[in-house]
């Protein structure tokens, strides 16, 4: 499955052929200043196998970003994460640097949102962020999520966690 096209990007699944986009963005100092450090081509390399791991497990993953033209843009996408040891599924995006400001980010996430609580009928989508990175927060925020108590992410690490809620827990629904 996919998101449709927005008004001007699009998403496609990654292939191993996306190595050297994949390996420019994620080996970006700039792109990566959150993360422990900036990914190798191996580390890219991987990345591309989990995605391809999980369109085969879920039918989703983190997928290609493009613009309608084809320029590479970045990546975003649904991926379950644990965040204080529970499962949750997370919108995530990375915006090649020279493409950052553009709405590209809010843009993608929001048929990624769409995408979760319309077709794959997601409870909720969380995104999982350091404290520090605004921007994220920010496009966390014009999708309509709001912020929940900080958790601890896999790393160990604390991590604002944002939200939204697509349907009441199960057990609360009306009968
Ligand atoms: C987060 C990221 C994907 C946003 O991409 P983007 O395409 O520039 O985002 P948008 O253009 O949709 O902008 C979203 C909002 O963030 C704001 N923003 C962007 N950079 C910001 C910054 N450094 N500080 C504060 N706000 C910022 C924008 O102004 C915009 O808000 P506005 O419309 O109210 O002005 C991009 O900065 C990025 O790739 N960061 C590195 C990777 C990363 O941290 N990913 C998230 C991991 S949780």
């Amino acid at each position: 499955m996919l998101p449709p096209d927005t008004a001007r990007l699009r998403l496609r699944e990654m292939t191993r052929a996306d190595v050297d986009a994949m390996a420019a963005l994620l080996g970006d100092p700039q792109v990566m200043a959150h993360y422990p450090a900036p990914k190798t081509r191996d580390e890219a390399r991987a990345w591309i196998d989990w995605n391809l791991t999980n369109y085969a497990e879920h039918g989703y993953g983190l997928w290609i970003v493009e613009t309608r033209a084809g320029e590479f843009v970045g990546d975003c996408g649904l991926t379950w994460q644990r965040v204080d040891g529970v499962r949750r599924l997370e919108v995530g995006y990375h915006v090649r640097r020279e493409l950052q400001g553009r709405g590209y980010a809010s843009e993608a996430a929001a048929a990624c949102r769409d995408l979760a609580r319309d077709v794959i009928g997601a409870d909720e989508l969380v995104a999982i962020i350091a404290p520090a990175n605004v921007a994220s927060r920010r496009v966390a925020e014009k999708i309509g999520m709001t912020r929940e108590a900080d958790g601890v992410g896999d790393g160990g690490r604390t991590c604002t966690v944002m939200s939204s809620k697509f349907r009441p827990p199960r057990g609360l629904a009306p009968h």
